[in-house]
């Protein structure tokens, strides 16, 4: 089997709890490179892809979800290269076996050197974004595992544990998906973040909820990422769900956010019974269509007027 990975078991010891960052060989499958990529976002169907548009507008930074709007594969391809601009490809084994077939391999190399975790990992998917596209400062949800394949980009990581950088609350309305994985931000963190300059055939994963941002430097960034969750990244996620249940709509304010015990158990109870009655969903946000890429002007967009936008259907 080609070695898609070099990591061993002793530098994977943090997998699942910790920073680990090792080299990779997904670039050599040669499905990253411009065609490939092109003839993938061809056959990604509309519930499979969410293509978004960042903007500042005084000081704030707006993120906006568009359409390809019939460009083909290569002019979306160039629409990055020259825009503000950043893909979402999803559904690998429905659509592209070949990407799907390639992950299940890296993956199952990781899996050999990670025996002490036990995952329950998504499906990957493909990212690409502009040469000086952002993301801000933000939370997710599982815990990631990111491929970087081209360009370059600086990733700022700060401690899930700091209750500055990431207040209780703050995750968990991330967590029932009441705001915007964009969370409240301050320049002056920016001293005590971790640095870590993603180059191409870096992989990286980090602590579940660490709060980072990315600023791409160079080229057509381009990364396959996978999310997931161990035993103990689902009890974190039951605990600060029913915490944030009963802070928004119970009127309690819960302190404890320990991930074992009785009362972690129960709290995970409560969130599955809550999501399973479906008592948050009123609160949770739609993906609304905003913007068309222009067939004109390639890497330019075309506004949508309130009345036209409508919410994008994902699968
Ligand atoms: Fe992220």
């Amino acid at each position: 089997m080609t070695q898609l990975i070099d990591l061993s078991k002793e530098d994977a010891k943090e997998y699942g709890t910790g920073l680990v960052t090792f080299q990779h060989h997904l670039r050599e499958s040669g499905l990253f490179e411009d065609d490939k990529l092109a003839e993938l976002i061809e056959k990604t169907p509309r519930e499979f892809y969410m293509i978004t548009h960042m903007n500042v507008e005084g000081k704030k930074t707006i993120w906006r979800n568009g359409d390809f709007n019939g460009l083909s594969g290569k002019q979306v391809i160039e629409a990055i290269k020259t825009g503000q601009l950043w893909l979402c490809l999803r559904g690998f084994e429905q659509v592209a076996p070949e990407y799907h077939t390639l992950m299940e391999a890296a993956f199952a190399q990781v899996d050999e050197v990670t025996p002490h975790v036990k995952t329950n990992r998504s499906q990957s998917h493909l990212l690409i974004s502009s040469p000086n596209a952002s993301v801000l400062y933000h939370t997710d949800i599982p815990i990631i595992h990111h491929w970087h394949i081209r360009g370059k980009k600086r990733f700022y990581l700060w401690e899930e544990t700091n209750k500055t950088t990431l207040p209780d609350s703050t995750l968990e309305k991330v967590i029932l998906r009441e705001t915007e994985e964009e969370i409240p931000y301050d320049k002056q963190w920016d001293k005590f973040a971790k640095i870590i300059d993603l180059e191409p055939g870096i992989s990286c994963t980090w602590p579940q909820n660490g709060p980072h941002k990315v600023d791409n430097l160079d080229g057509l960034n381009v990364s396959v990422v996978a999310e997931y969750f161990t035993p103990q990244a689902k009890r974190k996620y039951g605990v600060y769900y029913a915490n944030g249940y009963m802070r928004n709509y119970l009127g309690m304010s819960p302190k404890s956010t320990k991930t074992e015990g009785l009362t972690a158990y129960a709290k995970c109870a409560l969130a599955l019974a809550v999501k399973k009655l479906k008592l948050t969903k009123s609160k949770e946000r739609d993906m609304i269509l905003s913007f068309y890429l222009d067939p004109k002007n390639i890497g330019n967009i075309i506004n949508l007027k309130n009345e036209d936008q409508k919410p994008i259907i994902q699968l």
